[in-house]
């Protein structure tokens, strides 16, 4: 025999032959496999032990997809149907994933490496594996399919802003702008629609934050690697199985207060936690910077309001919070390939005190950026191109 196919009991045998937590080196895999007599072919050994270290510590059968420098999202609905985006939108890859418990049980062990438990009395997870890569996980009685696993690449380094305007996500004449922003400490929020870029962007604004300053980062499951020296993540916490330990999104930006920041980060605003950081950012706290879910910027009083009545804030209380707290809306958009910053936008209140985001800058990447009324007076307030 030259060759073995990695079954189940051959992973079993590997595994019971490495000792140790920390992930065992191409020696040690080589040694485990021939040691269980059943590999001795090179070939087959290297193809082996390639496949091995991705059952054993990556992704499994998903690991090629997250492998492929194009991929930046792999989503699982059923054993079938595996889904990739590689820059042009969703597509369906050819891949079959076994049965239904197969995939349930990559994705309980997806989310033990990213130290979470998922099973039936917590079948939602939330994680970050080892490698950077955020998961998202759900397992029956959530969903019916074994398992539903939502994976998102994430880059290992965050981008500058050259970068984004030389990729065309962001026009050359609004880079000076984002950094003006940046060292005049603007409160600001990333909006755009999901996948848009949002987080991508929070944390090339952060890589501009100058060195001296200390941020505190608050997040979900981490994913804001800024290229910056001086970065506090904190990470929120489910609660045990008895129910206990639960640290959420408020608990950690009201801490985040204490530690002395010179910047307030909310990797996104979902829930509740939206008081807790407009009141921050209404309290002297400026420079801070969030991302919110909305689908165009004009959408985002709304969705502020939404979130914030989830804390038992009234309408009225939102819209003063809010306009004293945030500056300015950056919203993204995507067209095909490319996700770009579509438009730059002032929190104010209107006549009849509600809350609105006026834009004063437009790009639809065909023409240059449209300015609006209100562009004078946000040079005047924040320097211009
Ligand atoms: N300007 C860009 N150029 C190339 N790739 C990008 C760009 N912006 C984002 N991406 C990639 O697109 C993917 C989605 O980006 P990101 O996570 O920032 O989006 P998001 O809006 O925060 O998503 P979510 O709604 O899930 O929070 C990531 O893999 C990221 O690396
Ligand atoms: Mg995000």
């Amino acid at each position: 025999m030259t060759g073995a196919a990695l079954d189940d009991a051959l992973l079993a045998e590997v595994r019971g032959q490495l000792v140790g937590g920390a992930p065992a080196d191409d020696a040690q895999l080589h040694a485990a496999l021939r040691g269980s007599g059943r590999v001795l072919g090179s070939t087959a050994l290297a193809d082996l032990t390639r496949r091995a270290r991705a059952e054993l510590y990556g992704a499994g059968p998903l690991q090629p997809l997250l492998d492929d420098p194009e991929v930046t999202d792999v989503l699982v609905n059923s054993p079938a149907e595996v889904w990739v985006d590689r820059g042009a939108g969703l597509e369906r890859v050819p891949l079959h994933l076994g049965s239904p418990a197969q995939v349930r049980a990559l994705a309980v062990r997806l989310a033990a490496a990213g130290g979470q438990r998922l099973d039936d009395a917590s079948p939602l997870v939330d994680a970050r594996l080892p490698d950077g890569t955020r998961l998202h996980a759900a397992i029956a009685p959530v969903c019916e399919s074994g398992a539903v696993i939502s994976l998102r690449v994430l880059r290992s380094r965050a981008f500058t802003l050259d970068e984004l305007v030389d990729s065309g996500g962001l026009h050359r004449c609004w880079a000076p702008v984002l950094r003006r922003l940046v060292t005049e400490r603007a409160n600001m929020l990333v909006s755009g629609g999901t996948g848009t870029g949002k987080t991508t962007l929070l944390a090339a604004l952060l890589s501009l934050v100058p060195g001296h300053e200390r941020i505190v980062c608050v997040e979900e499951a981490r994913e804001l690697v800024p290229d910056h020296p001086h970065v506090v993540p904190l990470t929120a916490r489910r609660p045990n199985v008895e129910g206990a330990g639960a640290v959420d999104l408020a608990d950690l930006v009201r801490n985040a207060l204490r530690m002395r920041p010179d910047r307030i980060v909310l990797g996104e605003c979902r829930g509740a936690e939206v008081r807790e950081v407009l009141m921050a950012l209404n309290t002297g706290h400026d420079g801070g910077l969030a991302t919110i879910h909305a689908n165009a910027a004009a959408v985002v009083p709304a969705r502020l309001e939404a979130l914030a009545a989830l804390a038992g804030m009234p309408r009225e209380a939102v819209a003063a919070q809010a306009a004293g707290a945030l500056d300015v809306v950056l919203h993204l958009r995507r067209s095909g390939r490319v996700r770009y910053l579509a438009e730059i936008g002032v929190v104010r209140r209107d006549a009849r005190g509600e809350l609105v985001v006026d834009p004063v800058a437009t790009w639809d990447r065909e023409q240059d950026p449209v300015y609006g009324a209100g562009w004078d007076a946000f040079v005047d307030r924040w320097g211009g191109a």
